[in-house]
């Protein structure tokens, strides 16, 4: 298995291109299905998870091609309606394909996908809104077998709490059902947004687009279309941490920097200096005296959908704080579970405690991490760990980088390219 071995201490300078969204490319990926047609989809990354989702399309009938960062993917036949758990226990994500199925064949067979890294993260919702939809669903041997008697009708259906890849299904099932159908307490997030605005190139008639209420009038007929995959906000936030971590001064291009208001806000507060433009930011960390970094200020994040602090980013941050000048608290509110990270930047030095689902950083300073073999978790985890790594003092050995591989597009090159001294090496 490779690993990344990081030598700490390199402030970043340059340059870095932002790939496109993992979270963004996976639903456009699955919104291939929905009719027959070639679509053409941009800036798609190269990652673990998006060629996992080319596979689980590619059982299903679908026929693609990538030239750079350019797929076409034919979907004139469709030779089945199953997900099988080989590939859905790698990506949970594949449960996407479950609406887009239901509005093209009528029926789906697609494998719950278990507990995973950060806590149980049911469907029950996703479940819910196709059943306001008129499908039928139960479960047999471990996969959700749903079917539509007759065509979907629309329906509302109100989230408890507003699920990103629930309101994606939801919409792909709905874009074809008969009448008209009412998302309440919708997600908001960008990729949903993306997604929206495939599915109305295709001739999907949806209003509401980045509110917590759609409503979709259901078309007859849906065409094939071309559309680009959104800038990663995630990774721009991770390269944005990592500057604030090791120092340095760092353009990202095309990226949305309107995407990142609530991170940009809290590094601020550390002492970042962010200067943005519509499609890049600059991202520079003071210098005091003798060239030392300017001291860290801690502060308190709290997670929430979106606009809110991405729990997506709450790993990396926590990192950040361990160097803090102070104690940050961190409140996880989305996910249970999700502090897999922190015995891990324990090792390295941090003082972390976790009550319930707060974790307490008590901030150590700027040299309070050290170098150490630790292992990644799941994907967050394991850039939180690159991030204390390249700041650390000494030599850190990251294993299990396969969760890294999944959502980060070349990122030991991308930070090769800013000066990290990091290396990958295979076993
Ligand atoms: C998506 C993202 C993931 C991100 C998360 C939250 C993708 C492929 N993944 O995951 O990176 O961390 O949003 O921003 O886009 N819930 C239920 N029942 C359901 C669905 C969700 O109880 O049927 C709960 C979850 O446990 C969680 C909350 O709702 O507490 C939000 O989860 P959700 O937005 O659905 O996460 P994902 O779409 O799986």
């Amino acid at each position: 298995m490779d690993k990344l071995l990081i030598e700490g201490g390199a402030p970043l300078h340059g340059e870095v291109r932002i790939s496109g969204a993992k979270n963004a490319a996976l639903p456009l990926l699955a919104a291939t299905l929905l009719t027959p047609g070639t679509h053409i989809l941009h800036n798609v990354p190269d990652l673990r998870d998006t060629r996992t989702m080319l596979r689980v399309i590619e059982t299903l009938g679908a026929r693609w091609e990538r030239q750079g960062a350019t797929v076409r993917i034919n979907t004139d036949t469709l030779s089945g309606a199953e997900a099988p758990y080989d590939l859905v226990k790698t990506m949970r994500a594949s449960v996407l394909v479950l609406g887009p199925l239901l509005a093209r064949a009528g029926f789906a067979r697609v494998s719950l996908p278990g507990g995973c890294a950060i806590g149980a993260r049911p469907i029950d919702y996703h479940l819910k809104g196709f059943e306001r939809l008129g499908v039928e669903a139960h479960l047999a041997q471990g996969y959700v077998e749903a079917r539509v008697p007759g065509r979907l009708q629309g329906g509302s259906m109100y989230f408890d709490a507003p699920s990103v890849t629930g309101t994606e299904n939801l919409l792909m099932a709905a874009v074809c059902a008969q009448g008209q159908t009412l998302i309440q307490n919708a997600a908001r997030e960008p990729e949903v947004g993306n997604l929206i605005d495939m599915l109305v190139n295709m001739g999907a008639q949806i209003e509401g687009k980045d509110t917590d209420t759609l409503v979709i009038r259901g078309v007859e007929r849906l065409s094939a279309a071309e559309t680009s995959v959104i800038p990663d906000r995630i990774e721009t936030g991770t390269y944005m941490i990592a500057v604030a971590a090791c120092g340095g001064k760092v353009l990202l291009r095309d990226c949305v920097p309107q995407h990142l208001v609530a991170l940009s806000e809290k590094l601020r507060i550390c002492g970042l200096v962010i200067e943005e433009e519509q499609d890049c930011m600059q991202v520079s960390c003071p210098e005091v005296g003798d060239r030392s970094l300017c001291a860290l200020q801690s502060v308190d994040i709290t997670t929430q959908p979106y606009p809110g602090f991405p729990t997506d980013l709450q790993a990396q941050f926590m990192a950040l704080m361990t160097m803090g000048e102070d104690t940050a608290i961190i409140h996880e509110t989305i996910f249970e579970n999700r502090f897999m990270h922190v015995a891990e930047l324990n090792r390295m030095g941090a003082d972390i405690t976790i009550e319930g689902s707060r974790a307490i950083v008590r901030g150590g300073g700027r040299d309070s991490i050290s170098g150490a073999p630790v292992m990644a978790t799941d994907l967050r985890a394991s850039a939180s760990l690159v991030i204390a790594g390249l700041a650390a003092q000494g030599c850190t050995e990251i294993s299990r980088i396969y969760h890294l591989e999944r959502g980060y597009e070349n990122m030991a090159a991308k930070l090769q390219e800013l000066g990290a001294r990091i290396h990958r090496i295979s076993e």
